[in-house]
């Protein structure tokens, strides 16, 4: 594990650009800028796992996008989670708490959105694997998520 993690955070979901579900079919949360800014300094922009909270709802499993989207040249650095489950709604306005345990990749450009998209399937599943691992999922029921999630 990278020696800033686990970090553990928590915001109101804000809007994004909306792609994530429309062209990625990959719903994100993404969080605002307070929460951005208050990551580690030495903690590099890329592809991350952990699970996370929506509300004192149940704990999942997330994958996280941390940076500026090169493929879509984003100007403001975000922090996009997508949990691994599917959900009726979105999250707007609502609480996401996360805890951010491992690292997989840097951000990458791509030549098409399939590409895209397959890498982003790829981390999701990397995470997925990885997260029944007894070294990450003692955090499903860590103090930081509700006692009753
Ligand atoms: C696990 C994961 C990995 C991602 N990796 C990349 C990447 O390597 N390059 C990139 O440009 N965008 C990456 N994205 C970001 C998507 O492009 C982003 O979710 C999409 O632009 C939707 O943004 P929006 O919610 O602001 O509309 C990733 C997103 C996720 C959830």
């Amino acid at each position: 594990m990278k020696s800033y993690l686990p970090f553990f955070c928590s915001g109101t979901v804000i809007k994004g650009f909306g792609r994530g579900s429309k062209e990625l079919g990959i719903p994100t949360a993404n969080f605002p800028e307070q929460v951005v800014n208050s990551l580690p300094k030495e903690m590099s922009t890329g592809v991350y796992y952990g699970y996370a909270e929506v509300d004192n709802g149940p704990v999942y499993k997330m994958v996280m996008s941390v940076g500026w989207n090169p493929y879509y040249k984003n100007e403001k650095k975000s922090m996009e989670t997508h949990i691994i489950h599917v959900f009726d709604e979105d999250f707007y306005g609502k609480t996401l708490k996360v805890a951010i345990l491992d690292y997989i990749r840097p951000e990458r450009d791509f030549n098409s959105l399939e590409a895209l998209i397959e890498t982003i399937n790829n981390d999701i599943a990397v995470a997925n694997v990885n997260l029944d691992k007894p070294e990450f999922i003692s955090f499903k029921t860590n103090e930081f998520f509700s006692p009753n999630s």
